[in-house]
């Protein structure tokens, strides 16, 4: 099948587009390069910017495609609550250009588990009502209706994978992720650990009502997330209804426990300080999975924490500079 991946020379999007490439498909990717790296993805590579309605047309009637794997968005909760114009434009705008451009398309879309807000549950389903905490994660619960609406038409299924969060690196340090600036906390402790975090790291709030104070997530490693891309890919080839997965792995880690594997992995301190609480941040976020399961057959098998971190710490000797070098 003839993929378009966007946002396919980012972190997760790049990771995919990778896997993809390997599992048969012929891989488009469209990026802005706003963010992403030309390095992180070699394959074919098409640079403009999704918000521009008129770009997207002229590429969909020279590239007829397949399938739609979408995830070129802006992905900062702080900057999303201090900057929210900008994000409704940046994340809702390429959808409906895309949906546009590509009538009757299968979808899948990069969804976040930042639609929920703060639920009092332990773990989260896609059962609970949407009730984000900030523009971020409304932006996302906007995306998710529209596409929604476009597959009660019957003019297009999608399949929306909330990840919770992504994190870790390809085996042997050769692809991983380099935002910049970095604002993900395992790239940030393992950058504090290798002292290359001037400030060293700042915790922000240590007063949650989590055991130890301080955030609790579910971190799920990106080798997992694009596995399941290709799996909703041929879900929505076999023609299944269009439907909404959380991605993670059942169980939630503090910053605090983060620090200390990030300690354990490189055998370094990681300097932190404690800082306010960040506007828009939810306590704790931990995925009920089951359902991606069910439906894909989807399991996170590389995301034990140690994992996570171990080939997190690898990227980052190897590749002091991210992609820049
Ligand atoms: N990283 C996480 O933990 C996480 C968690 C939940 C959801 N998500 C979602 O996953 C997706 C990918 O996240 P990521 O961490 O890989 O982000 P990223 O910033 O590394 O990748 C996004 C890519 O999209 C491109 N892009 C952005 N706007 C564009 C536009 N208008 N036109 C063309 N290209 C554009 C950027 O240049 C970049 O390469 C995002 O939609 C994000 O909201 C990420």
């Amino acid at each position: 099948m003839r993929i378009l991946v966007t946002g396919g020379c980012g972190y997760i999007g790049s990771t995919t587009a990778r896997l993809l490439a390997k599992s048969d498909h012929e891989v488009m990717v469209v990026d802005d390069l706003s963010e992403g790296h030309r390095q992180a993805w070699p394959g074919a590579l098409e640079i403009f910017d999704l918000r521009d309605a008129s770009a997207v047309q002229s590429f969909a009637a020279a590239n007829p495609v397949d399938g739609i794997v979408h995830f070129a968005a802006r992905a900062y909760v702080g900057e999303s609550v201090a900057q929210p114009l900008r994000y409704w434009r940046a994340n809702l705008v390429p959808v409906l250009n895309l949906c546009e451009a590509f009538p009757g398309t299968p979808f899948v879309f990069s969804s976040s588990c930042a639609t929920y807000g703060q639920p009092t549950t332990a773990r989260l389903d896609e059962s609970l009502p949407l009730a984000p905490l900030n523009p971020y994660g409304a932006t996302k619960a906007a995306a998710e209706r529209l596409l929604q609406d476009r597959a009660d038409a019957g003019q297009g299924a999608f399949v929306a994978l909330r990840y919770f969060n992504a994190a870790g690196a390809a085996a042997g340090g050769h692809h991983g992720e380099h935002h910049q600036p970095e604002n993900h906390l395992i790239p940030r402790a393992v950058m504090a650990a290798l002292g290359r975090l001037a400030e060293g790291l700042q915790v922000f709030g240590t007063d949650w009502n989590t055991p130890d104070g301080t955030n609790i997530r579910d971190y799920v490693h990106v080798a997992d997330l694009a596995e399941a891309h290709v799996l909703a890919l041929d879900y929505l080839f076999d023609d299944q209804p269009s439907t909404v997965l959380n991605l993670g792995t059942g169980r939630g880690y503090s910053v605090l426990e983060i620090i200390r594997a990030v300690e354990e992995a490189t055998s370094q301190a990681v300097p932190w300080t404690a800082a306010p609480r960040r506007a828009g941040d939810p306590a704790e976020l931990v995925a009920d999975a089951t359902r991606a399961f069910e439906m894909l057959g989807w399991q996170a098998e590389h995301s034990a924490l140690e994992h996570i971190v171990q080939s997190a710490v690898v990227w980052h000797r190897k590749n002091p500079q991210g992609y820049s070098a």
